[in-house]
């Protein structure tokens, strides 16, 4: 189960990881790297946990995670010049789990970062960033679903994992690609913006022009997923014409060609 105390080992990163701490239970690992970045550490510092008793997800829920089957991990970064396009960083975060667990037959990514397999989701990802001393400290929080058992039963439709879409479930082998995906990911991202993950990311994502629903802020609406734009948010085209930027929001699917639109 302790695996992932010999990610020095098998890393083939500059920096991501080259600091890391393992815990068997954490509450939360971007709480814990959120921490260790304040008392100092490193630039690309990651923190794993076997298990968490509070993990979060986005949208303040939960992020079931019993112990030893998944991983559950937290990079954190130190950016003394955030771009402009910053609030982008999530989507480049997607693009970069995506090809970390690439190839896989039907991954995608669902705006803004899920990577889903088939519509299942097999990671989610939770960025979380603060001011501190004239530099953005960003944690990079992701969640990837390795074995079937490690599933909370109330989302295994919802859900899959590496053993079932035949992918490694050797953890320590998956964080250590993934992490030198993201390392090579992010470094594009933070020199050239989003036009380094641009392509990638549309080529990922499979809801552009589809019908989507949206929820946001207590609203929900349905129109047709048309863009992205050059901040990341997703462009949604009301039934009557109208554009919606949608900047924060949970996206799904939507299955009758019925308007539900309500876009006051
Ligand atoms: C989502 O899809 O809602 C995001 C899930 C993010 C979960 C990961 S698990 C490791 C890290 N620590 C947390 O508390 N959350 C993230």
């Amino acid at each position: 189960m302790n695996d992932l105390r010999r990610l020095f080992d098998v890393l083939e990163t500059q920096v991501f990881g080259r600091a890391h701490e393992h815990h068997d239970v954490l509450a939360s690992t971007n709480d814990r790297a959120s921490s260790w970045l304040r008392e100092g550490g490193s630039h690309g510092l990651v923190v794993t946990a076997d298990m968490q008793t509070a993990g979060r997800g986005r949208h303040g829920r939960t992020w079931c995670s019993p112990a030893g089957e998944n991983l559950y991990v937290s990079l954190g970064l130190r950016l003394p010049q955030p771009r402009a396009d910053f609030g982008a960083v999530s989507l480049a975060v997607g693009v970069g789990l995506h090809r970390g667990l690439a190839p896989i037959d039907g991954l995608a990514l669902k705006w803004p970062n899920d990577v889903l397999v088939d519509g299942k989701k097999l990671a989610g990802i939770l960025c979380e960033s603060r001011w501190s001393a004239g530099a953005v400290e960003l944690v990079i929080g992701f969640g990837i679903n390795v074995r079937r058992v490690g599933i909370d039963p109330s989302v295994r439709e919802l859900a899959t994992s590496l053993e079932e879409v035949g992918g490694t479930i050797a953890r320590v082998e998956v964080l250590a690609r993934v992490l030198a995906s993201l390392e090579s990911t992010l470094q594009g991202f933070f020199d050239e913006g989003i036009e380094s993950i641009f392509d990638a990311y549309l080529k990922a994502n499979e809801q552009i022009g589809t019908r989507v629903r949206v929820r946001s802020h207590g609203e929900t609406f349905e129109g047709l997923a048309v863009a992205i734009d050059h901040e990341g948010a997703l462009i949604v085209r009301l039934d009557d014409g109208t554009p919606r930027v949608v900047r924060a929001a949970d996206v799904e699917t939507a299955r009758s060609g019925a308007s539900e639109s309500n876009p006051s």
